[in-house]
Formats: structure tokens, C-alpha cells, sequence
């Protein structure tokens, strides 16, 4: 009998597979079910190395669909959940707010509820809902204007954040109406391995090796905090074995940059490790038309991580974005997968003339 029956939802994605690889083979006694819809952004080519572990089992299914819920709950008695499945691109939920309100808002209350169902009769002993969550929620700090902290106001712009809050207060809200057992991070921006290349870090990694050009929003001037994927990851292990039950913890790498300044470090890396003659690629960088409602600066505070439960990222930048851009450069078979289909119909569309 396993020690603890885990649902991971999402876990084909970006941050969900390396949590699902760390949990299969750090924790041989637990068994972990990955719930993935497979949407463009979900890829089992991610998890082809633990595919065939015997404390894994994947499921294609999606988390607003209330009785294949229920059959996983029944079927494998899951006591814990830790909820990533999500539709993650701001550009995509300006275009398509719905999309987003389904899967982010009533996928999670469809989740929710069925957690409550099963656990409720057991006075929720031994239950854990666990909610990622982004620090998109708290809205935009001023360029010089302090930090995101878990007692921060929640004040979200686009409809990816908007419906990211939403789903953070329902979790909040079974806490204090049912009692459910939940604990919420909210992290800063990820990179890394097996990110979707319409998020910046890889979508610039990718165009700098076929000299496309890369289509920086605005002045380029908006910070964002980065922190690589494998700590997002061990922050989230520490706060499912030791977060305090109904708290917040946000996830920060004390990292910020503005973008046209980590263009330029991406750039100039990815043209050292293709030959290329230093600053080669810099001719490709072009200014487009600004997202609307672009956030100007996310930045967390996250002492009380650091304090409470002894979190500690272990990668410096230079460590881990050199990985990164190794990692995709040495990966053209994924990338080229991923992108082909219905992501080149979308990217022609939102991007073609911009
Ligand atoms: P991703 O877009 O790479 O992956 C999302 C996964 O969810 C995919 O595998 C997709 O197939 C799956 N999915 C989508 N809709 C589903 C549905 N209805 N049912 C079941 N599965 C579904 O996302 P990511 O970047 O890995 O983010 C994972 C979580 O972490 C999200 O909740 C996101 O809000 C949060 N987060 C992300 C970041 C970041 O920088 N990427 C930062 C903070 C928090
Ligand atoms: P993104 O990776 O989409 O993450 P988020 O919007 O969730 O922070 O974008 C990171 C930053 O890079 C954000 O300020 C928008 C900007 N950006 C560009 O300038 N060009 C691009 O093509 C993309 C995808 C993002």
C-alpha cells in the first residue's frame, strides 16, 4: 500500500512534468497520477524517461470533467492533490478569455468539489489540496515600488491572472466554508527545460537559432523575476510536506530583470554555444506593438518561504539559464514537434504582422 496517493494535475506541461519526474523518483512509496488533458501545451515526450516507473500511472482527462474525477478518487483512494493544469499564456487569454475562465475557474471548483466529496466523510484526515498559483494575481508594482508578499492585495489585469485569482479564492473559500485542507504558492516566472516556446525565454531561443526575429513587446522595459523551473519545483516539495494548512507562500528567485536585458543575455549565451560571433543575433531583436494591459513589474518577496520552512533556490542565473538554452538548442526534435500543427496556425496568427 502506498504511503500517499498523489493527483498531479497538469503534469505534462512545463512545471508539472519536472514536479511529476522529482515526486516519482524521490518518493518511491507514493504513487503519482498525472492528470493531463494534453492540450498544445501538455506533451508526454516530456515523461519519457519515467513512463514506465511503478509508482506512475498517467491519465488523459480533463479537470472539468466531474465523473472522470470521480473514477480516480474512487478507483485510487487520492489523499493528496497538487493542482497545475491550467491554460498559462497571457497572450492566448487576451484572445480567448473563456478558454480560460473553463479550465482555470471551473475546472478548479469541478476539482474542489470532488476532493470535498471524497474527503469530507474522513474529516479530511490526511488531505491536502494543493494549489499552484502565480504572482500575476497581486497585478503590477511601480519600476522602484517594493515587492509581492502573501498580504498582498489581489488586483489581476489580464484574463490569465484574472482567472488564476478566481481560482485561488475558491480554494481559499473551501478552506473556510468546508474545512478542506488547502495551501496555496504563488510563484514568480519560470525557465527551463520543456517550457512551450510561446513564453519568452524559449520562443527567443528558438528564433535566434533560425534567425527569426524577436518580437519584443513595448520598449522591452517591463521586469520580470525568474526563477528556474527545478526550485519552483523543490519549493513546492517543501510546502507539501511542511506548509502550514490554509497559508499562502509566494516563490521568488530574487531575480529581476527587464526583458530587453535578458534578451540580450539570452542572446548573447545562445550565440556563443552556436559559434556565432558575439552579438551576431542582436539584429534580430524588433519592437512590436505592446500587449494590452502588459504588467510592468512583478517582483516577490519570499522571507516567509526562506524563514518558515528553510527554502533556498539552488541555481545562481548564470548556472541555470546556461542549462536552459543548452537544453534547447540540444532538443530541435521537441521543439520542432511542439511547434508544428495547431501551434504554427496559432503562432502565424498572433504574431504574423505584429
Ligand atoms: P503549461 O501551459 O506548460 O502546462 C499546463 C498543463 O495543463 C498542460 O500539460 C495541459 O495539457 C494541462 N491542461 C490544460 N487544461 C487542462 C484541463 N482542462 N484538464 C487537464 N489538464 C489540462 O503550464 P506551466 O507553465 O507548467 O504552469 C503550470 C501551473 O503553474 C499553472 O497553474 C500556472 O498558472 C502556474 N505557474 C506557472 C508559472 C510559469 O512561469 N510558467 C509561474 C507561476 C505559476
Ligand atoms: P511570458 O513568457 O509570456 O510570461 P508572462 O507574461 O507570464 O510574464 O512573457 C515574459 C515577458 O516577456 C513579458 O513581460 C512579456 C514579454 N514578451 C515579449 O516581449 N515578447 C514575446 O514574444 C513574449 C512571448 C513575451
Amino acid at each position: 500500500m502506498a504511503e500517499k496517493s498523489i493527483l498531479i494535475t497538469g503534469g505534462a506541461g512545463f512545471i508539472g512534468s519536472h514536479l511529476v519526474r522529482y515526486f516519482v523518483n524521490k518518493y518511491p512509496n507514493y504513487s503519482i497520477f498525472n492528470l493531463d488533458k494534453l492540450t498544445y501545451a501538455g506533451n508526454l515526450e516530456n515523461l519519457k524517461d519515467i513512463e514506465n516507473a511503478p509508482n506512475y500511472t498517467f491519465i488523459k482527462g480533463d479537470i472539468c470533467d466531474r465523473d472522470t474525477l470521480k473514477k480516480l478518487f474512487e478507483k485510487y483512494g487520492i489523499d493528496s492533490v497538487i493542482h497545475l493544469a491550467a491554460e498559462t499564456h497571457v497572450d492566448r487569454s487576451v484572445n480567448d478569455p473563456l478558454e480560460f475562465v473553463k479550465t482555470n475557474v471551473i475546472g478548479t471548483l469541478t476539482l474542489l468539489q470532488v476532493a470535498k466529496e471524497f474527503w469530507q466523510k474522513d474529516n479530511y484526515e490526511g488531505k491536502l489540496f494543493y494549489h499552484v498559483s502565480t504572482d500575476e494575481v497581486f497585478g503590477s508594482l511601480d519600476l522602484d515600488g517594493g515587492y509581492f508578499t502573501e498580504d498582498c492585495k489581489y488586483e489581476p489585469h489580464s484574463p490569465y491572472s484574472a482567472s488564476k485569482a478566481s481560482s485561488d479564492h475558491f480554494v481559499r473559500s473551501f478552506y473556510d466554508t468546508y474545512k478542506m485542507p488547502i495551501v496555496i504558492s504563488n510563484c514568480s516566472n519560470n525557465y527551463g527545460p520543456n517550457q512551450f516556446p510561446e513564453k519568452l525565454i524559449p520562443l527567443f531561443i528558438n528564433n535566434i537559432r533560425h534567425n527569426r526575429e524577436l518580437p519584443v513587446y513595448g520598449k522591452g522595459e517591463n521586469v520580470r523575476d525568474w526563477l528556474y523551473v527545478e526550485d519552483h519545483v523543490s519549493a513546492i516539495d517543501l510546502i507539501f510536506h511542511k506548509g502550514k494548512i490554509g497559508e499562502t507562500y509566494c516563490i521568488g528567485g530574487k531575480n529581476e530583470w527587464k526583458n530587453i536585458d535578458i534578451i540580450k543575455r539570452v542572446i548573447s549565451i545562445t550565440d556563443e554555444l552556436l559559434g556565432r560571433e558575439s552579438g551576431a543575433s542582436l539584429k534580430l531583436i524588433k519592437f512590436v506593438t505592446d500587449r494590452p494591459g502588459h504588467d510592468l513589474r512583478y517582483a516577490i518577496d519570499c522571507t516567509k518561504l526562506e524563514r518558515e520552512l528553510g527554502w533556498q533556490p539552488s541555481y545562481t542565473f548564470d548556472d541555470g539559464i546556461r542549462k536552459c538554452i543548452e537544453w534547447y538548442l540540444n532538443n530541435q526534435e521537441w521543439l520542432d514537434q511542439v511547434t508544428s500543427g495547431d501551434y504554427k496556425n496559432y503562432y502565424d496568427k498572433m504574431y504574423k504582422g505584429r
